[in-house]
């Protein structure tokens, strides 16, 4: 199962909210969770980099990706049928890069606030997903 956190709005809320969404999937659910990390940053992969020197095993992992690897990717991810796949996106829509994403997604989560530049990116970011697929649902999750 392939879930996108997702918003085009810089500091929405995207890595916070997948970091929490694979805590609660492997801990309380217990699903197998791999987060693919496309963020400009690639904040999640280097926090998990740097906790490799505490001894605790990783309750998943997290896998630092370039939108353009996701084709390639998308073959051998999310196979096994208790597996959840979870893609922090990266803030922007001008990259072709997504529309296999977009298209390949079986729930969407969208974090996003009430001000106005976050209702205007959010706004854009689930009429696109919209229209390159129908079939996912787009849940909206109020940050602040
Ligand atoms: N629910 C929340 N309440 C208060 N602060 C939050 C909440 N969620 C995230 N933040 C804070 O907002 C900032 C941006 O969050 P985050 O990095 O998760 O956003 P993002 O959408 O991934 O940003 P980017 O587009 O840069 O990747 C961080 O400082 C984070 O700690
Ligand atoms: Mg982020």
């Amino acid at each position: 199962m392939l879930i996108l956190i997702g918003n085009q709005k810089g500091g929405a809320g995207k890595s916070t909210l997948t970091l929490l969404l694979a805590n609660y999937l492997t801990q309380q659910q217990e699903r197998r969770v791999t987060i693919l990390d496309m963020d400009y940053q690639q904040s999640l992969s280097a926090k998990a980099e740097k906790a490799k020197i505490l001894e605790n095993e990783p309750l998943y992992e997290i896998v630092p990706a370039d939108l353009s690897h996701f084709p390639a990717m998308q073959r051998k991810l999310g196979k096994s049928r208790n597996e959840i796949v979870l893609i922090d996106l990266p803030g922007k829509m001008d990259d072709d890069g997504l529309i296999p994403i977009f298209a390949a997604a079986d729930a969407v989560i969208c974090p996003f606030a009430f001000d106005e530049f976050s209702v205007d990116s959010t706004l854009l970011f689930a009429m696109v997903i919209g229209r390159i697929n129908k079939r996912a649902p787009l849940i909206f999750v109020l940050l602040r």
